[in-house]
């Protein structure tokens, strides 16, 4: 503990000394320009530029629900404070109307606003920057040619010191690495731009890998998957994968481009509008993706019929309770958890019914409760491509009932310890 709060002071005593030297030699403000005409883009590149955007899930951290497209206000909770993203709609006032276009790309890759101030790496401009001109150009033709909207977002509220931007001088100079993509050569073509699409505007790496106490990305564990600031986990994408039966290219394809798959289940919490988004890509991206992602998992190797059957295994027979594993929970917690588990999910959590068998999904062998609680209490509101995945919302169960629940599961769905942050109550 003392170990680590000597680490986090001298880390930021770093930044404040690199931050410092940084604030003298700071950007200067780009010249505000007249809006832009939209109709003086080529049509197709805004086309392009709004395939990149979903790629990029502009609209999703710009956008609250239910309100104007990318007129911001979006919370975004971090270690250090909550942020609301900003008005990125071409509003001369509120938005970025005035924006020219060299100002868009130095937001976007260096992480700097026209005027000169330093921005928040929550706008993941480490993996922007490596977008090339031509992308940036697209999305800035898109952006320009949304509505207008004079809505003015949320006050940020970071923790001291981190409202002081100009610390970020330091968090750029020690964690940004601005260098747009460059192609492996020893590797093939499908494989690069699945590179170009997962590092750059895909920003996969923002959600699916660690950060480090100054909220960078932790490139030594680069896809070791993490648990996000909103409580939902990020599976590993590396050889700790948790996925049971080894994930192949055509089941990523079918993961990304549905949302679901029968070895993996379905894309839930924020993944479901990632899954969404990507359905804006061509075929052919998606392929490149998840070829690019085979490289990092372990090869699909093993008897895939032998392990889906060990999990089909242990889905309930059927849904009277002493059917089925009664026998093996006589008492205690993982008793009430396994009967509440018959009374509540086994009409559709058994043998027989569509729904993925609960050992092969990510949410059992996550590292921590929070995903699953946070699943049982929401449900599930499927990816577009799979409405059939809907999984009512349990927000009434107590919560003394909901922590047996994830003892039970966690016990009989897998081999791992037990939780040990036992959800609320
Ligand atoms: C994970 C959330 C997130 C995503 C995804 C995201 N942004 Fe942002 N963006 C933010 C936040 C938060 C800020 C404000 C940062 C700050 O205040 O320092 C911001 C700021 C900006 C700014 C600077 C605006 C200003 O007024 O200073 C631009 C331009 C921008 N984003 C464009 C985009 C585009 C284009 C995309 C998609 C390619 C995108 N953003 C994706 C969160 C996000
Ligand atoms: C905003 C955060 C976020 C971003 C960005 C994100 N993911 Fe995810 N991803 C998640 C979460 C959360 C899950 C877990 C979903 C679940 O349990 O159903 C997930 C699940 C996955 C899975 C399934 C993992 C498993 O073991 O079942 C794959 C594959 C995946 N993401 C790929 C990607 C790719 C590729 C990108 C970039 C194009 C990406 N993700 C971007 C949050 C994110
Ligand atoms: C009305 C049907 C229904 C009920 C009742 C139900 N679920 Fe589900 N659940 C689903 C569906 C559909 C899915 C997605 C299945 C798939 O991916 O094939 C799902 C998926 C899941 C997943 C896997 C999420 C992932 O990572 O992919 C878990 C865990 C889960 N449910 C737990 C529960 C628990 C615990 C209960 C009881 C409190 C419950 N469910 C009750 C329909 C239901």
């Amino acid at each position: 503990m003392l170990k680590r709060l000597l680490v986090a002071a001298l880390a930021i005593l770093l930044v404040a000394a690199a931050g410092g030297w940084a604030y003298a030699t700071r950007h200067p403000a780009i010249a505000a320009i007249d809006p832009p005409d939209p109709s003086a883009f080529p049509p197709d590149l805004i086309t392009r530029g709004e395939a990149l955007a979903a790629l990029g899930n502009c609209a999703v951290c710009h956008t609250v629900p239910g309100g104007a497209p990318y007129s911001g206000g979006y919370a975004i909770p971090t270690p250090f404070g909550t942020l609301f993203s900003t008005n990125i709609s071409p509003d001369p006032e509120h938005g970025i109307g005035r924006w020219s276009e060299a100002a868009f790309a130095r937001a976007l890759r260096s992480g700097v606003s026209r005027t000169g101030e330093l921005l928040y790496p929550a706008l993941p401009y480490d993996h922007f920057t490596r977008a090339t001109d031509e992308d940036v150009a697209a999305l800035y033709a898109w952006v320009m040619s949304q509505p207008a909207s004079a809505s003015v977002p949320p006050a940020n509220e970071m923790r001291f010191p981190f409202g002081f931007r100009p610390l970020l001088a330091g968090w750029q100079a020690l964690f940004l690495d601005e260098a747009r993509f460059s192609p492996s050569p020893d590797r093939s073509a499908e494989w690069n731009r699945g590179a170009y699409l997962v590092e750059g505007l895909g920003h996969c790496g923002a959600c699916h890998t660690p950060r480090n106490t100054l909220g960078a990305a932790d490139s030594g564990r680069h896809f070791a998957g993490t648990t996000l600031a909103n409580g939902w986990h990020a599976p590993a994408l590396d050889a700790t994968t948790p996925a049971v039966v080894p994930w192949t290219a055509d089941s990523l394809v079918n993961y990304l481009l549905d949302g679901w798959d029968r070895d993996h289940g379905v894309a839930d919490g924020p993944m479901t509008h990632v899954v969404d988004n990507l359905g804006m890509l061509s075929e052919d991206d998606v392929y490149a993706i998840a070829e690019y992602l085979m490289s990092h998992l372990p090869p699909p190797e093993g008897d895939r019929a032998a392990l889906r059957a060990a999990a089909e295994a242990l889905e309930f027979p059927s849904q009277t309770p002493d059917a089925g594993f009664a026998a093996d929970y006589a008492d205690g917690a993982l008793r009430r958890g396994f009967d509440t588990f018959a009374r509540a999910c086994a009409n559709c959590h058994r043998r027989g019914t569509e729904t993925v068998p609960l050992a092969l999904t990510p949410t059992v062998h996550a590292p921590n409760a929070v995903h699953f609680v946070n699943l049982v209490r929401e449900g599930i509101k499927p990816p577009q491509n799979t409405p059939d995945k809907t999984m009512p919302a349990f927000a009434a169960m107590s919560d003394a009932d909901l922590r047996d629940l994830a003892a039970f599961v966690r016990r009989h769905f897998t081999d791992r310890p037990a939780w040990n942050d036992p959800p609320p109550g």
